[in-house]
Parts: structure tokens; C-alpha cells; sequence
């Protein structure tokens, strides 16, 4: 029977609901006409030909033939999980983000993936991981969209085109790097050293992940802080996984991609179907607040650089776990559009030129991928605070505003929305002064180190870890087929360390080249020099 009027005169689906596609006893076409059949098209006599005015014909295929949307342009490959995150209280004091009071529990949904394949790519490559966690809180979405290595190839988001255009397949052949030719990804990590530290954590086990379940989170920028009381402290965000952190041996991964390559997406959904929940324990670094910017020399606005957990431990806030599978994967894992400028009052952006850039991409691109400017209503977008913006129209719209006045001040719709002012729940930004008036199109002098922490790294590691980042870096770099670009690589890792250079060169059977440069770069941080070897090297 049809639906009842409303008292407005309008049907229950009027918009301002949930969409219903599947309601009814009968197939119907969008229109929620019934349909008799859906396996035949209109034609004139069955061997006649087929007419045009069959609606039903042209409806069902012309949608069809919409149904992908672009995929993400990075991390295309992906899979997601609900959860909540659980508070523990001891944020509290460092911001005024309600979700980061005690006992507060927030709804949260995670998209893991990898960077560079494409939808359909295997899961077990060798690649950085994104972690990207979106937080339903009361006072509006908070999106923590990092990766699970905690530094980035490049400085300055101008560099992003370049350094995932040297990763992606060769224009020519489009073969993934993974498989095959790697010169240009090679070419540019040696001549941006910036990008040592972070290709050197992907040439560890690190590149080759487990699970989903065993991998940790980083926010990789410096963010800022607000606390109820107006103070601030700049932070790096940390994701611990309860279960450990694990990896695949290369062998593993080889036979695996081969065998499985759904091998991360299927393990974390049947984890969560056995009702083997995954937890993370939220955390912070916590580092003063003053106006360089800095820590023991480590320059906190430089992406490539981490502050060791030594020197300032990471602080638990909270625990997440993963508790439910998504329902339909198109509509929440494809759909979900997250965003490093999604913040909640007490959580502020810093100066990272990094992160600025990042800032304009997603939104960007999601009006491409999400095909207008409305994605904010797609149920997995959607916030679980009230909204009560001036922002109307454009395509996919499906709220149903009411008013004449979309703008403000107005004087004609009685219950115009006010403006919070200095409330606690506004999202105030932090008034951080600017330290330079001059425009420049260069980088800070403490952006120049592009070893000191790579070295650090190699270092920290146990010897069979060495073995394998050695291994690593002599099956990719064997890969290139240019001798030039394994030359400039094989300059660039004696930059981190002789032996590591050597054991590469010799995997290579090339002879060892001497270093780039002065060896003896001023390390910027002497704490980090106080950081010995954990492990004895054989
Ligand atoms: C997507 C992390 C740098 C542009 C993503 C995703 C993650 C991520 C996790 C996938 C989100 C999802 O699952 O839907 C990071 C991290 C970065 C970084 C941790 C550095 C610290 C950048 C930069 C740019 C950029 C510098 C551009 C200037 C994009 C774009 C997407 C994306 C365009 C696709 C977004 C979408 O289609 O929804 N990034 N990214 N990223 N990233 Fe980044």
C-alpha cells in the first residue's frame, strides 16, 4: 500500500530521511514503479528488434554503465572497519577536545590501504600503509589521516605530484614499480634526500605489514594542542596496535600476493566476523610549545624528522577497537572522504608545509572522486553533530532547506543560526603568530639534514632486520635498469652507513662508491647522538 501523507503533505521519503532503495515486496525502476520483469527487453515480437522506449531497458543499463566513480588518486586500495574509541581521560588536560574526555566513547570508522596500487592491486606489496581514522564526536568530525610510517618522502607539498608520479607505473608500459622497471621511483628518492629517511623505513619490514591489525598509526605532523585553560603543547599522534607490530618475510609477501591478494582486506574482516575485535591504543608525544618550534634540535615542522621515543615517550590516551565489518563496501570504504583539516576545538594544525598543502588536496579531489560538493551528506561522511551551514545546492544535494535567507546576517528567517562566539565548542584557531613577513619560495636552513635520522634507524636495528632491509635494497635497486640511478642510490646509502652501502653494492655486484658530500654532516640533534646502538651489529 502506498505510504501515508505526512502532515506536510509529502510522503515519509521526502529527503529528509535515510534514501530507501530496497523497501516493498516488488522489484521496482527508481521511479518505484512495480515491474513485471527485468530479464527481457522491449521488443517487436520475440526475434524482433529491440525499441528504444523500453525505459526499464535503458534505466538499468544506463546506470550500470555509472556505477564506478574515479578511484582515489593514492590509496586507491583499501579496506575498513567500524569501531569506538574509548577515552581515558588523561588528554584531558592537554586539550579541550570533548572526545578526549574520560569515559567519553566516540564512534570511529578506519580505512587502512596502500599508497600506490590501484583498486585492484595485491595487498602485500611493499609500500607504505595509510591509516586513516575518522572520529564521530560530539562537536563535529575529527579525521587523524596517517600512515604507519612516521615520516614522509618530501617537505613540501608542492613535491607530492612528483614524488607519486616517480612511483606510480612508467607512463609507458604501466606496469606497477612492484613488479617491475624501478628507475623512476629511484631517480627521485636519490636526488631528494630528503626522502632517504622514509624510503629506508619502506625497505625495512615495516614496507611489508602482516596485518592490518599489526601495523602502528603516526600522525606524522606536529599538531597543536589547546587545553581547557588556554595553554598549548605541540604533539605527534601515535597508533599502538595490542597486538604488536608484525611483518611478512619478502618471501612471505611474494607467495602470498601470489596466492591471496586479498590477504590484509580478508584478514581484518574475518577477524572481526570471529569477533577478534583489533585494538590500538591512541597516543601522544608531547613536546613544549615554544616559538622555534623545536626539540632537541629536531626541527617539529619538518615531516621527514620523528622525535625518538626515548627522548619523549608517547602518553596513552585512549584505546579503539575495531568491532564491526561495513555493510556495503562501496558506500562506506569507496565513499569515505577523510580530511587532515577535519579538527575539533582544541586540536590545531601547525606550519608544516606538508600538511598546508594536504589541507587543499583532499577536498580537492574528493569534488572529482565524490562527484560534487555535497560528499559531507553521504551517510559515512556524515557528522554526528548537528549541522546548520549557509552552504546549499550543487550537485547530489539531498537535504531539503527550508528559509529564503542562505546568508548571514539576514533578517527574514526568524531562527537564523547564531554564531558561537568565544564558546568552548567552537573550533577557534590558535592565533600563532607569523615569524616571517618576506615571501619566499625556500625551506629552513634545519630542513637540510637528510641522514642524521636514517642513520639513527639503521642503527636501532637488529641484525637480521639489517639483513633484510640489505636484501631490500639489493632486489629493488637490482631492479633499475639505469647504472646511473643505482650509482646515485648506492651514494646516497653510504651517506647512512659504510656497511650497509658495501652489502648492497656487493648484492649488486657493483664496487662501493664513496659518499656524496662530507660524511661528517653537523648532526643537528646532539640528544640523537646519545641514542646508542640498541643492538650489537655483527
Ligand atoms: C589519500 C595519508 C601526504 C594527497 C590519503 C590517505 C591517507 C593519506 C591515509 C587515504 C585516505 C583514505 O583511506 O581514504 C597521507 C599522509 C601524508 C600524506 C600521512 C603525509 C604526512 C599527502 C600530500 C598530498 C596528499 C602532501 C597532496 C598534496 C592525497 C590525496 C588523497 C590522499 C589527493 C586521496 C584522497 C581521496 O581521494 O579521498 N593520504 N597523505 N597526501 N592523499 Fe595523502
Amino acid at each position: 500500500a502506498p505510504e501515508p501523507l505526512s502532515a506536510t503533505g509529502r510522503r515519509p521519503q521526502d529527503g529528509s530521511g535515510p534514501v530507501r532503495a530496497q523497501d516493498g515486496a516488488y522489484l521496482t525502476n527508481a521511479q518505484g514503479t512495480r515491474l513485471p520483469d527485468s530479464d527481457h527487453s522491449l521488443k517487436a515480437g520475440p526475434r524482433g528488434p529491440v525499441l528504444l522506449q523500453d525505459h526499464h531497458l535503458r534505466e538499468k543499463i544506463t546506470h550500470f554503465d555509472h556505477e564506478r566513480i574515479p578511484e582515489r588518486v593514492v590509496h586507491a586500495r583499501g579496506a575498513a572497519a567500524h569501531g569506538v574509541f574509548e577515552s581515558y581521560g588523561t588528554g584531558a588536560g592537554l586539550s579541550k577536545a570533548g572526545f578526549l574526555a574520560a569515559g567519553v566513547r566516540t564512534p570511529v570508522f578506519v580505512r587502512f590501504s596502500t599508497v600506490l596500487g590501484s583498486r585492484g592491486s595485491a595487498d602485500t606489496v611493499r609500500d607504505t600503509r595509510g591509516f586513516a581514522t575518522k572520529f564521530y564526536t560530539d562537536e563535529g568530525v575529527f579525521d587523524l589521516v596517517g600512515n604507519n610510517i612516521p615520516v614522509f618522502f618530501i617537505q613540501d607539498a608542492i613535491k607530492f605530484p612528483d614524488v607519486i608520479h616517480a612511483g606510480k607505473p612508467h607512463p609507458d608500459r604501466e606496469i606497477p614499480q612492484a613488479q617491475s622497471a624501478h628507475d623512476t621511483f629511484w631517480d627521485f628518492v636519490s636526488l631528494h634526500t630528503e626522502a632517504t629517511h622514509h624510503t629506508l623505513w619502506n625497505m625495512s619490514d615495516r614496507g611489508i605489514p602482516r596485518s592490518y591489525r599489526t601495523m602502528e598509526g603516526f600522525g606524522i605532523h606536529t599538531f597543536r594542542l589547546i587545553a581547557p585553560d588556554g595553554s598549548t603543547s605541540l604533539v605527534k599522534w601515535h597508533w599502538k596496535p595490542k597486538l604488536g607490530v608484525h611483518s611478512l618475510t619478502w618471501d612471505e609477501a611474494q607467495l602470498i600476493g601470489g596466492a591471496d591478494p586479498d590477504f590484509h582486506r580478508r584478514d581484518l574482516y574475518d577477524a572481526i566476523e570471529a569477533g577478534a575485535f583489533p585494538h590500538w591504543e591512541l597516543g601522544v608525544q608531547v613536546m613544549p610549545d615554544t616559538p622555534e618550534q623545536t626539540f632537541e634540535g629536531i626541527d617539529l615542522l619538518d615531516p621527514t624528522k620523528i622525535v625518538p621515543e626515548e627522548l619523549v615517550p608517547v602518553q596513552p590516551l585512549g584505546l579503539m577497537t575495531l568491532n564491526a565489518n561495513p555493510t556495503n563496501f562501496f558506500a562506506e570504504v569507496e565513499q569515505v572522504a577523510f580530511h587532515p583539516g577535519h579538527l575539533v576545538p582544541g586540536i590545531d594544525i601547525t606550519d608544516d608545509p606538508l600538511l598546508s598543502g594536504r589541507l587543499f588536496s583532499y577536498l580537492d579531489t574528493q569534488i572529482t572522486r565524490l562527484g560534487g560538493p555535497n560528499f559531507a551528506q553521504i551517510p559515512i561522511n556524515r557528522t554526528h553533530a548537528p549541522v546548520n551551514d549557509m552552504l546549499r545546492d550543487g550537485f547530489h544535494q539531498d537535504a531539503v532547506h527550508t528559509g529564503v535567507a542562505p546568508y548571514k546576517p539576514n533578517s527574514l528567517d526568524g531562527g537564523c543560526p547564531f554564531f558561537a562566539g568565544a564558546d568552548e565548542h567552537a573550533f577557534i584557531e590558535h592565533p600563532q603568530p607569523v615569524p616571517e613577513s618576506r615571501k619566499v619560495r625556500e625551506a629552513p636552513a634545519s630542513f637540510d639534514d637528510h641522514y642524521s635520522q636514517a642513520r639513527l634507524f639503521w642503527l636501532s636495528m637488529t641484525p637480521v632486520e639489517q639483513e633484510h632491509i640489505i636484501n631490500a635494497y639489493s632486489f629493488e635497486l637490482g631492479k633499475c635498469t639505469e647504472p646511473a640511478v643505482r650509482e646515485r642510490n648506492l651514494r646516497v646509502l653510504a651517506r647512512i652507513d659504510a656497511r650497509l652501502c658495501a652489502e648492497v653494492a656487493t648484492g649488486l655486484g657493483l664496487p662501493a662508491p664513496a659518499p656524496d658530500g662530507d660524511l661528517a654532516d653537523p648532526d643537528p640533534s646532539p640528544a640523537l647522538s646519545q641514542l646508542g646502538r640498541e643492538w650489537p651489529v655483527a
